[in-house]
């Protein structure tokens, strides 16, 4: 009998401890929906959570939704182990056996980053295509390296519309041949938007703490809007794009999506900065970083003394009949009573040039940079299958199973393929692209003193991508068949400043974001 005792003791303890843990992690005390870095911060800090409970916690939450959601194309084989690394260094700074520098607030804190940024680890980066499965790319891109200096764990890899949507006119937002197609997870019909469907999806319906995805028109800000969460479209050049896919140096450019701005922003810290890789681009920006980054500005008065300017056309114009123009009224009531001025009715000069593509050279521009940027970005790579675009389009010819061929096809590649590098006709596009953008967004922001423009929904994106401009999308409500829509904050280049105190101060003030109804149901019925 006695020998029995002592040998259950230990069971005995080991079940407690683990039915302790679960009331802890799973009760009231922390759960994982909609926790924000500050939550996770805190739990780690009260020794109510661990990195590694968290990853784990984030994991079944992958298992449950992304077969249905697809918002996740690869799960970290580490993570579990880079979580425990962070807890390891957690706990010697506790006992003073190591200084708290570089554990900031992203230190343990589980980010998921779209498939087209390189990371060196066992996680592939393939732009969604199995044409460059099997690359291995030469390190991880700058952001990842800033990220996992600061601690992050890089839980996974989010999905993306194949390509960045380069390849076809037809391919649907938020597919790609190695995930399929991404659900949005408000309205199962509904567009989940691209290319960094993933990136959205994920910090939507709470597979991850916080996530990055990238842009070169519209690929953060839409998608953000479309799934109810906050994008930042950093400045051109504010962060690195090195060991990026690229589509154009001149408006590619990588940021945060999140739940709320202030995770936005703590992940905008820690990747932002000058780049030797990216030399030009990020020199250039780096003079806008403000000393003690960009957390000084979640302020709570954001919005006094704030101009900020409505341009109801075209930009209100698509939303003609639904429900968002009145709530996006209402928002702007808001916006005046928290002390910002609204000068509304103005006009931009040239703005349907501006939102045209194929006439504001957009189009003629961005084919020939990706046929140049992907040939020098696959030169870099150690092994890859594919060394140029002309090899990529032979890899869909040839596999067109794989690649949906004839479903999507292949036409934008095949355009791209014949330009021939940076001629007079691009250089023509790039003039064009500036003269409108000084004439149009430019003029209208300084003739009115403004801070900011602010527009329903993502219609913006555009005008501000081919000025490498920065805006900020929010959460700002939901029409009447659930599907999100998002206010946009826009802004001259270097203003993320003004632009994080106006979007912190609304959200702030509205509190618009809701959970997915696949979550608050349990389920993964729609
Ligand atoms: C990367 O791709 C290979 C196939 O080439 C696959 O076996 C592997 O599981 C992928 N890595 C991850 C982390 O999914
Ligand atoms: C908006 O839609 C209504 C019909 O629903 C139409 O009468 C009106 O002209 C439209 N307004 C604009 C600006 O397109």
């Amino acid at each position: 009998m006695p020998v029995k005792v002592t040998k259950l003791l230990p069971s005995l303890t080991l079940i407690l401890l683990l039915l302790r843990f679960v009331s802890t992690i799973d009760g009231s005390e922390f759960t994982i929906i909609e926790a924000t870095v500050a939550d996770i911060q805190r739990a780690f800090a009260d020794g109510r959570l661990t990195s590694r409970q968290l990853v784990d916690l984030y994991i079944d939450q992958i298992e449950r939704l992304n077969p249905l959601l697809r918002g996740v194309l690869e799960v970290n084989p580490d993570a579990r182990h880079e979580a425990e690394r962070a807890d390891r260094e957690r706990d010697e700074a506790n006992r003073g056996r190591r200084s708290w520098v570089g554990l900031g607030e992203l230190h343990g804190v589980p980010v998921m980053v779209k498939e087209s940024i390189a990371t060196k680890d066992k996680m592939n980066t393939t732009a969604g295509s199995y044409a460059l499965l099997g690359s291995e790319v030469p390190r991880d891109a700058t952001v990842v390296e800033r990220l996992r200096r600061a601690g992050a764990v890089i839980l996974g890899k989010a999905t993306l519309t194949e390509w960045y949507g380069t390849r076809s006119s037809r391919i649907p937002n938020g597919w790609c041949a190695r995930a399929g197609q991404a659900v949005n997870p408000y309205v199962e019909s509904g567009d989940p938007c691209g290319s960094s469907s993933g990136p959205a999806i994920s910090v939507a319906a709470n597979m991850v703490a916080v996530s990055v995805g990238t842009e070169t028109d519209a690929s953060i800000i839409c998608p953000a809007d479309h799934n109810s969460v906050v994008g930042i479209k950093p400045t051109v050049g504010l962060t690195s794009r090195a060991g990026v896919v690229p589509i154009s140096p001149r408006q590619d450019t990588i940021g945060p999506i999140c739940r709320t701005v202030s995770d936005a922003v703590y992940v905008l810290d820690a990747i932002a900065g000058y780049d030797p890789a990216d030399h030009e681009a990020t020199k250039s920006a780096g003079k806008f970083i403000p000393e003690g980054g960009y957390k000084q500005f979640l302020k709570k008065d954001g919005l006094k003394g704030k101009r900020l300017g409505v341009v109801r056309n075209p930009f209100l114009l698509s939303y003609n009949g639904s429900s968002a123009v009145s709530a996006f009224e209402h928002h702007l009531d808001t916006l005046r009573k928290k002390g910002a001025t609204i000068i509304d009715h103005l006009e931009i000069e040239n703005i349907n040039i501006i939102l045209d593509p194929y006439q504001s050279g957009e189009a003629v521009a961005l084919l020939s940079e990706f046929k140049v940027g992907i040939k020098k970005y696959l030169e870099e790579l150690i092994k890859s299958p594919v060394r140029s675009l002309a090899d990529i389009i032979a890899f869909n010819s040839d596999n067109p199973d794989l690649e949906m061929m004839e479903k999507y096809g292949q036409d934008e590649f095949l355009i791209s393929e014949t330009t021939s590098g940076i001629g007079e006709d691009v250089l023509k596009a790039v003039e064009l692209m500036k003269k409108l953008s000084e004439d149009g967004f430019e003029k209208l922001m300084d003739e009115n003193e403004l801070d900011a423009i602010v527009t329903l929904g993502w219609g913006a994106s555009t005008m501000l991508a081919i000025g490498g401009y920065p805006a900020i999308t929010v959460p700002a409500g939901y029409e009447s068949d659930g599907m999100p829509f998002g206010i946009c904050f826009g802004g001259l280049k270097g203003t993320e400043p003004k632009l994080i105190e106006i979007a912190y101060d609304f959200e702030q003030s509205t509190k618009a974001r809701r959970v997915p109804p696949i979550l608050k149901l349990g389920c993964m019925e729609f």
